[in-house]
């Protein structure tokens, strides 16, 4: 049974869509030992307690600098056991001391395809109003590998989003949540808990 340890930061709906999921046999063989949050006031913290998920909030806020605040962070992960580590919407950058004690063990969620509108500064509203910006005609998410740069990670899955005439950047990250995002996060877990996921010469992905 592959133990995930999600981290949030907001509304939580790529975190329930891994609940609901798992719940309805979308994903097998995983299941979710905790929840974990930057910001107290995110409602995914919500979304987990309605599930019966155990979740805690470790916010940079509550400690004297960055490096109390990973250090912190790394001994939840640690403590949780987590076998995967999962990005649903998590805005914290993650630390190499992370990365290191969790290789090819994190993966995230961006809402591009990558290798488009990604790396730093693009994260959230921004990405889908670089996208309407440039008028490209089809967008997407990206679920990679987390490794030590942004977005720069193995690509397990990704999925295509068409932008619509008269599409906001409200209403093209809902559809690209909703048609993409939603869809292969829990995918790609379910690939990684029944061992079809393997990295080739640590850049590329194999789904087996
Ligand atoms: C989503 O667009 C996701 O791609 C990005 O954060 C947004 C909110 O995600 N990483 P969620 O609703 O908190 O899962």
């Amino acid at each position: 049974m592959l133990k995930l340890a999600v981290l949030v930061s907001g509304g939580g709906t790529n975190l329930q869509a891994i609940i609901d999921s798992i719940a309805d046999g979308r994903i097998t063989g995983a299941k979710i030992g905790t929840v974990i949050s930057n910001n107290k006031n995110a409602y995914a913290l919500t979304r987990a307690e309605k599930a019966g998920i155990p979740a805690k909030c470790i916010s940079p806020k509550d400690y004297k600098d960055r490096p109390a605040f990973e250090d912190a962070l790394l001994a939840a992960l640690t403590e949780s056991e987590a076998d995967l580590v999962v990005l649903a919407g998590c805005l914290v950058v993650i630390p190499e001391k992370i990365v290191d004690r969790f290789e090819n063990r994190i993966i995230n969620i961006h809402p591009s395809l990558i290798p488009s509108f990604c790396g730093k500064d693009y994260y959230g509203l921004k990405v889908h109003e670089s996208v309407l910006d440039r008028g490209v005609k089809v967008t997407g998410a990206t679920v990679h590998f987390v490794d030590k740069g942004t977005d720069t990670g193995p690509i397990i899955l990704q999925k295509a989003v068409n932008v619509q005439p008269g599409d906001t950047p409200q209403i093209l990250q809902r559809r690209v949540m909703e048609e993409a995002e939603w869809v292969i996060m829990p995918k790609a877990i379910d690939l990684i808990a029944n061992g079809k996921i393997k990295i080739e010469n640590g850049k590329t992905v194999e789904i087996q």
